[in-house]
Protein backbone atom coordinates (compact mmCIF):
# COMPACT_ATOMS: atom_id res chain seq x y z
CA UNK A 1 0.00 0.00 0.00
CA UNK A 2 1.11 3.53 -0.97
CA UNK A 3 1.88 5.20 2.48
CA UNK A 4 -0.18 8.22 2.16
CA UNK A 5 1.88 10.54 4.30
CA UNK A 6 4.86 10.06 1.56
CA UNK A 7 2.16 10.70 -1.33
CA UNK A 8 0.88 14.31 0.82
CA UNK A 9 4.47 15.26 1.35
CA UNK A 10 5.11 14.46 -2.48
CA UNK A 11 2.30 16.09 -3.18
CA UNK A 12 2.94 19.69 -1.06
CA UNK A 13 6.43 20.02 -2.78
CA UNK A 14 5.25 19.76 -6.24
CA UNK A 15 3.08 22.51 -5.28
CA UNK A 16 5.44 24.33 -3.26
CA UNK A 17 8.49 23.73 -6.20
CA UNK A 18 6.31 24.75 -9.13
CA UNK A 19 2.79 25.61 -8.67
CA UNK A 20 0.76 26.53 -10.21
CA UNK A 21 1.84 24.43 -13.88
CA UNK A 22 4.11 21.79 -13.42
CA UNK A 23 2.38 18.40 -12.73
CA UNK A 24 5.14 16.04 -12.08
CA UNK A 25 6.02 15.25 -8.43
CA UNK A 26 10.05 15.87 -7.25
CA UNK A 27 10.09 11.67 -7.91
CA UNK A 28 8.71 12.49 -11.27
CA UNK A 29 4.71 10.88 -10.46
CA UNK A 30 2.30 12.20 -12.19
CA UNK A 31 -0.01 14.63 -10.87
CA UNK A 32 -3.51 15.36 -12.25
CA UNK A 33 -5.62 18.53 -10.77
CA UNK A 34 -9.21 18.02 -10.40
CA UNK A 35 -11.81 19.86 -12.60
CA UNK A 36 -15.07 20.38 -10.52
CA UNK A 37 -18.36 19.55 -12.93
CA UNK A 38 -19.58 23.45 -12.39
CA UNK A 39 -23.16 22.36 -14.53
CA UNK A 40 -24.01 19.54 -12.16
CA UNK A 41 -26.31 21.69 -10.16
CA UNK A 42 -28.46 21.93 -13.35
CA UNK A 43 -29.00 17.93 -12.64
CA UNK A 44 -29.04 17.84 -9.07
CA UNK A 45 -25.69 15.76 -8.91
CA UNK A 46 -24.07 16.02 -5.98
CA UNK A 47 -21.87 14.72 -3.63
CA UNK A 48 -23.36 13.36 -0.20
CA UNK A 49 -22.69 16.57 1.73
CA UNK A 50 -23.73 18.17 -1.30
CA UNK A 51 -20.36 19.94 -2.96
CA UNK A 52 -20.16 19.72 -6.76
CA UNK A 53 -18.36 16.09 -8.16
CA UNK A 54 -15.06 16.14 -9.99
CA UNK A 55 -13.09 14.23 -12.15
CA UNK A 56 -9.39 14.52 -12.94
CA UNK A 57 -8.71 14.85 -16.69
CA UNK A 58 -5.27 14.22 -18.26
CA UNK A 59 -5.36 14.97 -22.06
CA UNK A 60 -4.27 12.27 -24.90
CA UNK A 61 -1.19 12.96 -27.57
CA UNK A 62 -0.51 11.44 -30.87
CA UNK A 63 -1.95 8.38 -31.88
CA UNK A 64 -3.97 8.46 -28.58
CA UNK A 65 -5.68 11.70 -29.12
CA UNK A 66 -8.89 10.79 -29.63
CA UNK A 67 -9.40 7.49 -27.38
CA UNK A 68 -10.40 7.71 -23.70
CA UNK A 69 -9.88 5.77 -20.51
CA UNK A 70 -12.30 6.60 -17.96
CA UNK A 71 -11.91 4.93 -14.36
CA UNK A 72 -13.72 5.43 -11.77
CA UNK A 73 -12.25 6.12 -8.05
CA UNK A 74 -13.26 2.99 -5.57
CA UNK A 75 -13.50 3.77 -1.62
CA UNK A 76 -16.75 1.18 -0.44
CA UNK A 77 -20.06 1.70 0.31
CA UNK A 78 -22.39 3.70 2.86
CA UNK A 79 -26.03 1.94 4.30
CA UNK A 80 -27.43 3.60 6.78
CA UNK A 81 -28.12 7.43 7.65
CA UNK A 82 -25.37 7.30 10.25
CA UNK A 83 -22.95 5.81 8.35
CA UNK A 84 -23.43 8.52 5.20
CA UNK A 85 -23.36 11.42 7.46
CA UNK A 86 -19.94 10.11 8.31
CA UNK A 87 -18.74 9.41 5.58
CA UNK A 88 -19.91 13.08 4.39
CA UNK A 89 -17.92 14.60 6.29
CA UNK A 90 -14.63 12.83 4.67
CA UNK A 91 -12.85 12.85 1.38
CA UNK A 92 -15.33 10.08 0.48
CA UNK A 93 -18.48 11.80 0.34
CA UNK A 94 -17.75 15.81 -0.56
CA UNK A 95 -15.39 17.17 -2.72
CA UNK A 96 -14.10 19.87 -0.24
CA UNK A 97 -12.44 16.84 1.58
CA UNK A 98 -10.33 15.60 -1.88
CA UNK A 99 -7.05 15.95 -2.56
CA UNK A 100 -6.80 18.38 -5.12
CA UNK A 101 -4.23 16.43 -7.41
CA UNK A 102 -4.41 12.41 -8.26
CA UNK A 103 -1.11 11.13 -8.94
CA UNK A 104 -1.62 8.87 -12.07
CA UNK A 105 0.02 5.61 -12.34
CA UNK A 106 -0.45 2.00 -13.62
CA UNK A 107 -3.50 2.15 -16.28
CA UNK A 108 -3.07 6.14 -15.43
CA UNK A 109 -0.15 6.89 -16.16
CA UNK A 110 1.25 8.85 -19.03
CA UNK A 111 4.55 6.69 -19.53
CA UNK A 112 5.19 4.24 -22.52
CA UNK A 113 7.29 1.99 -20.33
CA UNK A 114 4.98 1.81 -17.29
CA UNK A 115 1.53 1.77 -19.43
CA UNK A 116 2.56 0.29 -22.95
CA UNK A 117 -1.78 0.58 -24.53
CA UNK A 118 -2.91 3.53 -22.54
CA UNK A 119 -0.51 5.81 -21.93
CA UNK A 120 -1.59 8.14 -24.68
CA UNK A 121 -4.82 7.99 -24.39
CA UNK A 122 -7.03 10.87 -22.79
CA UNK A 123 -7.43 9.47 -19.15
CA UNK A 124 -9.82 10.38 -16.70
CA UNK A 125 -10.33 9.46 -12.86
CA UNK A 126 -13.58 10.19 -11.80
CA UNK A 127 -14.01 11.16 -7.94
CA UNK A 128 -16.14 9.00 -6.04
CA UNK A 129 -18.61 10.85 -3.29
CA UNK A 130 -21.87 9.36 -3.61
CA UNK A 131 -21.25 6.01 -1.43
CA UNK A 132 -23.33 3.64 -3.91
CA UNK A 133 -21.08 3.03 -6.93
CA UNK A 134 -22.51 5.91 -9.35
CA UNK A 135 -25.79 4.30 -8.89
CA UNK A 136 -27.87 6.29 -6.67
CA UNK A 137 -30.87 8.73 -6.91
CA UNK A 138 -32.39 9.86 -3.87
CA UNK A 139 -32.26 12.66 -1.19
CA UNK A 140 -32.36 12.36 2.52
CA UNK A 141 -33.98 15.65 4.59
CA UNK A 142 -35.52 15.59 8.00
CA UNK A 143 -35.13 19.24 8.85
CA UNK A 144 -31.65 19.43 10.67
CA UNK A 145 -29.79 16.48 8.12
CA UNK A 146 -29.74 16.35 4.41
CA UNK A 147 -27.93 14.14 2.14
CA UNK A 148 -27.44 13.73 -1.42
CA UNK A 149 -27.86 9.95 -2.58
CA UNK A 150 -27.11 11.03 -6.29
CA UNK A 151 -24.50 8.71 -7.92
CA UNK A 152 -26.42 8.35 -10.60
CA UNK A 153 -26.50 12.23 -11.56
CA UNK A 154 -22.86 12.27 -10.94
CA UNK A 155 -22.54 9.87 -13.58
CA UNK A 156 -24.47 11.48 -16.16
CA UNK A 157 -23.46 15.33 -15.21
CA UNK A 158 -19.94 13.86 -15.82
CA UNK A 159 -20.30 12.38 -19.14
CA UNK A 160 -22.06 15.44 -20.11
CA UNK A 161 -19.18 17.57 -19.12
CA UNK A 162 -16.42 15.03 -20.69
CA UNK A 163 -19.04 14.83 -23.98
CA UNK A 164 -17.85 18.43 -25.44
CA UNK A 165 -14.20 17.79 -24.66
CA UNK A 166 -13.81 14.98 -27.11
CA UNK A 167 -15.30 12.16 -25.30
CA UNK A 168 -18.24 12.63 -28.29
CA UNK A 169 -15.64 12.30 -30.45
CA UNK A 170 -14.13 9.03 -29.34
CA UNK A 171 -12.54 6.13 -31.53
CA UNK A 172 -12.12 3.94 -28.93
CA UNK A 173 -13.21 4.02 -25.23
CA UNK A 174 -12.74 1.80 -21.94
CA UNK A 175 -14.79 2.34 -19.07
CA UNK A 176 -12.86 1.38 -15.76
CA UNK A 177 -12.75 1.07 -12.37
CA UNK A 178 -11.54 -0.50 -9.55
CA UNK A 179 -13.47 -2.04 -6.47
CA UNK A 180 -16.94 0.02 -5.42
CA UNK A 181 -15.48 1.68 -8.67
CA UNK A 182 -15.10 -1.78 -10.73
CA UNK A 183 -18.95 -2.22 -9.51
CA UNK A 184 -19.57 0.99 -11.10
CA UNK A 185 -18.30 -0.24 -14.44
CA UNK A 186 -20.97 -3.45 -14.61
CA UNK A 187 -23.55 -1.28 -13.76
CA UNK A 188 -22.56 2.06 -16.44
CA UNK A 189 -21.04 -0.37 -18.94
CA UNK A 190 -24.24 -0.28 -21.09
CA UNK A 191 -24.70 3.55 -20.91
CA UNK A 192 -21.77 4.36 -21.58
CA UNK A 193 -21.77 3.07 -24.95
CA UNK A 194 -25.02 4.89 -25.84
CA UNK A 195 -23.38 8.70 -25.36
CA UNK A 196 -20.57 6.79 -27.69
CA UNK A 197 -20.46 7.13 -31.56
CA UNK A 198 -22.09 3.92 -32.89
CA UNK A 199 -18.74 3.78 -34.73
CA UNK A 200 -16.45 3.81 -31.57
CA UNK A 201 -14.91 0.41 -30.41
CA UNK A 202 -16.33 0.69 -26.64
CA UNK A 203 -15.08 -1.44 -24.15
CA UNK A 204 -15.20 -2.01 -20.26
CA UNK A 205 -12.93 -3.65 -17.46
CA UNK A 206 -13.73 -4.25 -13.66
CA UNK A 207 -10.48 -4.44 -11.54
CA UNK A 208 -11.63 -6.10 -7.82
CA UNK A 209 -15.22 -5.11 -8.77
CA UNK A 210 -16.92 -8.75 -8.97
CA UNK A 211 -18.18 -8.81 -5.32
CA UNK A 212 -19.54 -12.13 -5.21
CA UNK A 213 -22.88 -12.52 -3.07
CA UNK A 214 -21.93 -15.65 -1.01
CA UNK A 215 -22.66 -16.25 2.73
CA UNK A 216 -20.28 -15.80 5.21
CA UNK A 217 -18.75 -18.78 7.00
CA UNK A 218 -21.34 -18.53 10.08
CA UNK A 219 -23.76 -18.87 6.87
CA UNK A 220 -25.78 -15.36 7.34
CA UNK A 221 -25.97 -13.13 4.02
CA UNK A 222 -23.80 -10.28 5.44
CA UNK A 223 -23.33 -9.05 1.97
CA UNK A 224 -26.73 -9.38 0.31
CA UNK A 225 -27.94 -7.74 3.26
CA UNK A 226 -25.23 -4.75 3.11
CA UNK A 227 -25.91 -4.44 -0.69
CA UNK A 228 -30.01 -4.45 0.34
CA UNK A 229 -29.85 -1.55 2.60
CA UNK A 230 -27.46 0.53 0.55
CA UNK A 231 -29.68 -0.17 -2.83
CA UNK A 232 -32.59 0.96 -0.83
CA UNK A 233 -31.43 3.81 1.18
CA UNK A 234 -29.83 5.28 -2.06
CA UNK A 235 -32.82 4.27 -4.63
CA UNK A 236 -30.29 2.51 -6.89
CA UNK A 237 -33.25 0.20 -7.73
CA UNK A 238 -34.90 2.22 -10.84
CA UNK A 239 -31.22 2.59 -12.27
CA UNK A 240 -30.10 -1.20 -12.47
CA UNK A 241 -30.45 -2.87 -15.78
CA UNK A 242 -34.52 -2.99 -16.48
CA UNK A 243 -33.59 -6.46 -18.57
CA UNK A 244 -32.10 -7.90 -15.02
CA UNK A 245 -34.47 -7.03 -12.38
CA UNK A 246 -37.16 -8.01 -14.58
CA UNK A 247 -36.07 -11.43 -14.74
CA UNK A 248 -35.44 -11.43 -11.21
CA UNK A 249 -38.45 -10.09 -10.24
CA UNK A 250 -38.26 -11.40 -6.59
CA UNK A 251 -34.94 -9.90 -5.59
CA UNK A 252 -34.01 -7.11 -8.21
CA UNK A 253 -31.82 -5.45 -5.68
CA UNK A 254 -29.58 -8.46 -6.30
CA UNK A 255 -28.72 -7.05 -10.08
CA UNK A 256 -26.02 -4.90 -7.87
CA UNK A 257 -24.03 -7.84 -8.26
CA UNK A 258 -22.33 -8.34 -11.15
CA UNK A 259 -22.92 -12.09 -11.59
CA UNK A 260 -26.14 -11.79 -12.02
CA UNK A 261 -26.15 -8.17 -13.94
CA UNK A 262 -23.34 -9.55 -16.08
CA UNK A 263 -25.26 -11.49 -18.84
CA UNK A 264 -27.07 -8.43 -19.53
CA UNK A 265 -23.94 -6.72 -20.31
CA UNK A 266 -23.58 -6.07 -24.12
CA UNK A 267 -19.86 -4.49 -24.57
CA UNK A 268 -16.85 -6.53 -24.71
CA UNK A 269 -16.17 -6.77 -21.29
CA UNK A 270 -12.84 -7.35 -19.00
CA UNK A 271 -13.05 -9.07 -15.58
CA UNK A 272 -9.50 -8.85 -13.39
CA UNK A 273 -9.98 -10.15 -9.76
CA UNK A 274 -8.03 -11.93 -7.51
CA UNK A 275 -9.45 -15.27 -6.30
CA UNK A 276 -8.72 -14.45 -3.20
CA UNK A 277 -9.63 -10.50 -3.26
CA UNK A 278 -8.95 -9.41 0.16
CA UNK A 279 -12.04 -7.01 0.32
CA UNK A 280 -14.38 -10.23 -0.08
CA UNK A 281 -11.95 -12.20 2.22
CA UNK A 282 -12.64 -9.70 5.20
CA UNK A 283 -15.43 -8.42 4.23
CA UNK A 284 -17.92 -11.22 2.80
CA UNK A 285 -16.53 -14.36 3.58
CA UNK A 286 -14.96 -13.96 7.28
CA UNK A 287 -16.82 -10.36 8.29
CA UNK A 288 -15.97 -9.66 11.81
CA UNK A 289 -19.12 -10.27 13.25
CA UNK A 290 -18.59 -14.35 12.22
CA UNK A 291 -15.80 -14.10 13.85
CA UNK A 292 -16.30 -12.49 16.97
CA UNK A 293 -13.50 -15.11 19.02
CA UNK A 294 -11.08 -14.06 15.87
CA UNK A 295 -10.02 -17.14 15.49
CA UNK A 296 -9.03 -15.76 11.66
CA UNK A 297 -7.58 -12.89 12.84
CA UNK A 298 -3.87 -14.47 11.95
CA UNK A 299 -5.07 -15.79 8.35
CA UNK A 300 -6.36 -12.66 7.36
CA UNK A 301 -3.25 -10.62 8.41
CA UNK A 302 -1.09 -13.28 6.52
CA UNK A 303 -2.43 -16.37 4.07
CA UNK A 304 1.17 -18.22 5.43
CA UNK A 305 -0.62 -18.48 8.60
CA UNK A 306 -3.90 -19.88 7.80
CA UNK A 307 -4.51 -23.27 8.73
CA UNK A 308 -5.86 -26.61 6.72
CA UNK A 309 -9.91 -25.50 7.20
CA UNK A 310 -9.06 -22.30 7.19
CA UNK A 311 -7.39 -22.52 3.52
CA UNK A 312 -9.79 -25.21 2.46
CA UNK A 313 -12.55 -22.36 3.02
CA UNK A 314 -10.31 -19.90 1.19
CA UNK A 315 -10.29 -22.21 -1.73
CA UNK A 316 -13.89 -22.96 -2.09
CA UNK A 317 -14.68 -19.06 -2.22
CA UNK A 318 -12.17 -19.19 -4.95
CA UNK A 319 -13.39 -22.17 -6.98
CA UNK A 320 -16.95 -20.31 -6.02
CA UNK A 321 -15.91 -17.18 -8.02
CA UNK A 322 -14.45 -18.82 -10.50
CA UNK A 323 -18.26 -20.67 -11.38
CA UNK A 324 -19.88 -17.28 -10.88
CA UNK A 325 -17.68 -15.96 -13.60
CA UNK A 326 -17.75 -18.76 -16.04
CA UNK A 327 -21.89 -19.08 -15.73
CA UNK A 328 -21.52 -14.97 -16.52
CA UNK A 329 -19.20 -15.74 -19.47
CA UNK A 330 -21.54 -18.26 -21.15
CA UNK A 331 -23.41 -15.22 -22.34
CA UNK A 332 -20.05 -13.01 -23.23
CA UNK A 333 -18.53 -13.90 -26.21
CA UNK A 334 -15.48 -11.28 -26.55
CA UNK A 335 -15.06 -11.01 -23.06
CA UNK A 336 -11.88 -11.62 -21.55
CA UNK A 337 -10.80 -11.98 -17.56
CA UNK A 338 -7.56 -12.53 -15.24
CA UNK A 339 -8.02 -14.08 -12.02
CA UNK A 340 -4.66 -14.33 -9.91
CA UNK A 341 -4.37 -16.16 -6.84
CA UNK A 342 -2.35 -12.67 -5.31
CA UNK A 343 -4.15 -11.61 -1.64
CA UNK A 344 -4.85 -8.07 -3.40
CA UNK A 345 -7.05 -5.64 -3.69
CA UNK A 346 -7.21 -3.27 -6.71
CA UNK A 347 -4.29 -4.05 -9.03
CA UNK A 348 -4.66 -1.74 -12.11
CA UNK A 349 -3.77 1.56 -10.62
CA UNK A 350 -0.66 0.71 -8.68
CA UNK A 351 2.24 0.28 -10.76
CA UNK A 352 3.83 -2.33 -9.02
CA UNK A 353 0.88 -4.70 -9.47
CA UNK A 354 -0.26 -3.06 -13.36
CA UNK A 355 3.21 -3.34 -15.12
CA UNK A 356 6.47 -3.88 -13.59
CA UNK A 357 9.44 -6.28 -13.66
CA UNK A 358 8.32 -7.86 -10.53
CA UNK A 359 4.40 -7.63 -11.30
CA UNK A 360 2.46 -10.59 -10.84
CA UNK A 361 1.93 -12.70 -13.90
CA UNK A 362 -0.14 -15.79 -15.05
CA UNK A 363 1.39 -17.70 -17.87
CA UNK A 364 4.05 -15.11 -18.09
CA UNK A 365 1.97 -12.19 -18.65
CA UNK A 366 1.47 -9.11 -16.43
CA UNK A 367 -1.97 -7.67 -16.08
CA UNK A 368 -1.22 -4.70 -18.45
CA UNK A 369 -0.43 -7.31 -21.07
CA UNK A 370 -3.36 -9.18 -20.56
CA UNK A 371 -5.60 -6.06 -20.74
CA UNK A 372 -4.20 -4.98 -23.66
CA UNK A 373 -4.12 -7.77 -25.90
CA UNK A 374 -7.82 -8.24 -25.08
CA UNK A 375 -8.51 -4.96 -25.51
CA UNK A 376 -6.71 -4.68 -28.72
CA UNK A 377 -7.54 -8.00 -29.79
CA UNK A 378 -3.67 -9.23 -30.07
CA UNK A 379 -4.85 -12.89 -28.51
CA UNK A 380 -7.55 -13.92 -26.19
CA UNK A 381 -7.37 -13.82 -22.74
CA UNK A 382 -9.04 -16.17 -20.14
CA UNK A 383 -6.14 -16.64 -17.63
CA UNK A 384 -6.99 -18.09 -14.49
CA UNK A 385 -4.32 -18.73 -12.17
CA UNK A 386 -3.36 -22.20 -10.32
CA UNK A 387 -4.55 -21.98 -6.26
CA UNK A 388 -2.58 -20.19 -3.51
CA UNK A 389 0.76 -21.18 -3.30
CA UNK A 390 1.45 -22.10 -6.16
CA UNK A 391 3.19 -19.83 -8.72
CA UNK A 392 2.70 -17.28 -5.30
CA UNK A 393 6.36 -15.66 -5.85
CA UNK A 394 4.96 -13.42 -8.85
CA UNK A 395 2.57 -12.25 -5.95
CA UNK A 396 2.84 -9.24 -3.81
CA UNK A 397 0.27 -10.20 -1.09
CA UNK A 398 -0.68 -6.73 -0.32
CA UNK A 399 -2.82 -7.12 3.02
CA UNK A 400 -4.29 -3.74 4.11
C1 LIG B 1 -6.16 22.55 -13.93
O1 LIG B 1 -6.98 21.96 -14.91
C2 LIG B 1 -7.65 22.88 -15.73
C3 LIG B 1 -8.57 22.10 -16.59
O2 LIG B 1 -9.60 21.69 -15.78
C4 LIG B 1 -6.66 23.71 -16.52
O3 LIG B 1 -7.34 24.60 -17.36
C5 LIG B 1 -5.78 24.44 -15.55
O4 LIG B 1 -4.79 25.14 -16.24
C6 LIG B 1 -5.14 23.49 -14.55
N1 LIG B 1 -4.53 24.26 -13.49
C7 LIG B 1 -3.27 24.13 -13.15
C8 LIG B 1 -2.82 24.95 -12.02
O5 LIG B 1 -2.53 23.35 -13.71
C1 LIG C 1 9.21 6.45 -17.84
O1 LIG C 1 9.45 5.36 -16.98
C2 LIG C 1 10.77 4.86 -17.09
C3 LIG C 1 10.82 3.60 -16.25
O2 LIG C 1 10.46 3.87 -14.91
C4 LIG C 1 11.73 5.93 -16.62
O3 LIG C 1 13.06 5.45 -16.74
C5 LIG C 1 11.56 7.16 -17.47
O4 LIG C 1 12.35 8.21 -16.98
C6 LIG C 1 10.10 7.61 -17.47
N1 LIG C 1 9.91 8.68 -18.43
C7 LIG C 1 9.39 9.83 -18.08
C8 LIG C 1 9.24 10.85 -19.16
O5 LIG C 1 9.03 10.07 -16.93
C1 LIG D 1 -32.34 13.89 11.57
O1 LIG D 1 -31.50 12.73 11.43
C2 LIG D 1 -30.31 12.79 12.19
C3 LIG D 1 -29.50 11.55 11.85
O2 LIG D 1 -30.29 10.40 11.93
C4 LIG D 1 -30.64 12.92 13.66
O3 LIG D 1 -29.44 13.02 14.41
C5 LIG D 1 -31.48 14.13 13.88
O4 LIG D 1 -31.88 14.21 15.23
C6 LIG D 1 -32.72 14.11 13.01
N1 LIG D 1 -33.44 15.35 13.13
C7 LIG D 1 -34.77 15.41 13.27
C8 LIG D 1 -35.37 16.78 13.35
O5 LIG D 1 -35.45 14.40 13.34
C1 LIG E 1 -23.30 24.32 -18.80
O1 LIG E 1 -24.62 24.82 -18.83
C2 LIG E 1 -24.76 25.97 -19.64
C3 LIG E 1 -26.17 26.50 -19.47
O2 LIG E 1 -27.08 25.46 -19.29
C4 LIG E 1 -24.47 25.59 -21.10
O3 LIG E 1 -24.60 26.73 -21.93
C5 LIG E 1 -23.05 25.05 -21.17
O4 LIG E 1 -22.79 24.58 -22.49
C6 LIG E 1 -22.87 23.93 -20.20
N1 LIG E 1 -21.46 23.57 -20.18
C7 LIG E 1 -21.03 22.33 -20.23
C8 LIG E 1 -19.58 22.11 -20.18
O5 LIG E 1 -21.81 21.37 -20.29
C1 LIG F 1 -28.01 6.73 -19.29
O1 LIG F 1 -28.87 6.31 -18.27
C2 LIG F 1 -29.69 7.33 -17.71
C3 LIG F 1 -30.48 6.73 -16.60
O2 LIG F 1 -31.19 5.63 -17.05
C4 LIG F 1 -30.58 7.93 -18.79
O3 LIG F 1 -31.34 8.97 -18.25
C5 LIG F 1 -29.70 8.45 -19.89
O4 LIG F 1 -30.52 8.94 -20.92
C6 LIG F 1 -28.81 7.36 -20.41
N1 LIG F 1 -27.92 7.93 -21.39
C7 LIG F 1 -28.02 7.68 -22.68
C8 LIG F 1 -27.09 8.44 -23.58
O5 LIG F 1 -28.81 6.86 -23.11
C1 LIG G 1 -25.47 -14.75 12.06
O1 LIG G 1 -26.22 -15.92 12.26
C2 LIG G 1 -26.30 -16.38 13.59
C3 LIG G 1 -27.01 -17.68 13.58
O2 LIG G 1 -26.46 -18.50 12.61
C4 LIG G 1 -26.98 -15.32 14.42
O3 LIG G 1 -27.01 -15.73 15.77
C5 LIG G 1 -26.23 -14.02 14.32
O4 LIG G 1 -26.90 -12.99 14.96
C6 LIG G 1 -26.03 -13.62 12.88
N1 LIG G 1 -25.16 -12.50 12.83
C7 LIG G 1 -25.42 -11.42 12.11
C8 LIG G 1 -24.42 -10.33 12.17
O5 LIG G 1 -26.40 -11.31 11.43
C1 LIG H 1 -33.53 -5.13 -22.65
O1 LIG H 1 -33.62 -6.09 -23.66
C2 LIG H 1 -34.20 -5.61 -24.86
C3 LIG H 1 -34.37 -6.79 -25.80
O2 LIG H 1 -33.20 -7.54 -25.85
C4 LIG H 1 -33.28 -4.55 -25.44
O3 LIG H 1 -33.82 -4.03 -26.64
C5 LIG H 1 -33.13 -3.43 -24.43
O4 LIG H 1 -32.21 -2.46 -24.89
C6 LIG H 1 -32.65 -3.98 -23.10
N1 LIG H 1 -32.65 -2.93 -22.10
C7 LIG H 1 -31.55 -2.56 -21.44
C8 LIG H 1 -31.74 -1.49 -20.42
O5 LIG H 1 -30.47 -3.06 -21.66
C1 LIG I 1 8.51 -14.13 -19.43
O1 LIG I 1 8.42 -12.93 -20.15
C2 LIG I 1 9.58 -12.15 -20.14
C3 LIG I 1 9.30 -10.85 -20.88
O2 LIG I 1 8.19 -10.21 -20.34
C4 LIG I 1 10.72 -12.92 -20.78
O3 LIG I 1 11.91 -12.16 -20.70
C5 LIG I 1 10.90 -14.26 -20.05
O4 LIG I 1 11.87 -15.02 -20.74
C6 LIG I 1 9.59 -15.01 -20.02
N1 LIG I 1 9.78 -16.19 -19.20
C7 LIG I 1 9.32 -17.38 -19.56
C8 LIG I 1 9.55 -18.49 -18.59
O5 LIG I 1 8.77 -17.55 -20.62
Amino acid sequence: MMNVNAVLVAITLALLTCAPRCVYSDDQRLLVNMTLVRNASALGAFCLDGSLPAYHLHRGFGGGARNWLLQFEGGGWCNSIKSCLDRANTRRGSTRYMSKWEVFSGILSNNASLNPDFYNWNRVKLRYCDGASFAGDAVYKNGTSLLYFRGQKIWEAIMLDLLPKGLGQARKALLSGSSAGGLSSFLHCNNFTKYLPSTASVKCLSDAGFFLDKRDISSNHTMRSFVKDVVSLHGVEKNLDENCTASSLNFPELCFFPQYAMKFITPPFFILNSAYDVYQFHHILVPPSADPQGHWNRCKLNPAACNPQQLNTLQEFRRDMIVAMGLSYKYSRRGGFFINSCFAHGQSESQDTWFAADSPRVHNRTIAEAVGDWYFCRRATKEIDCPYPCRSTTCHNLIP
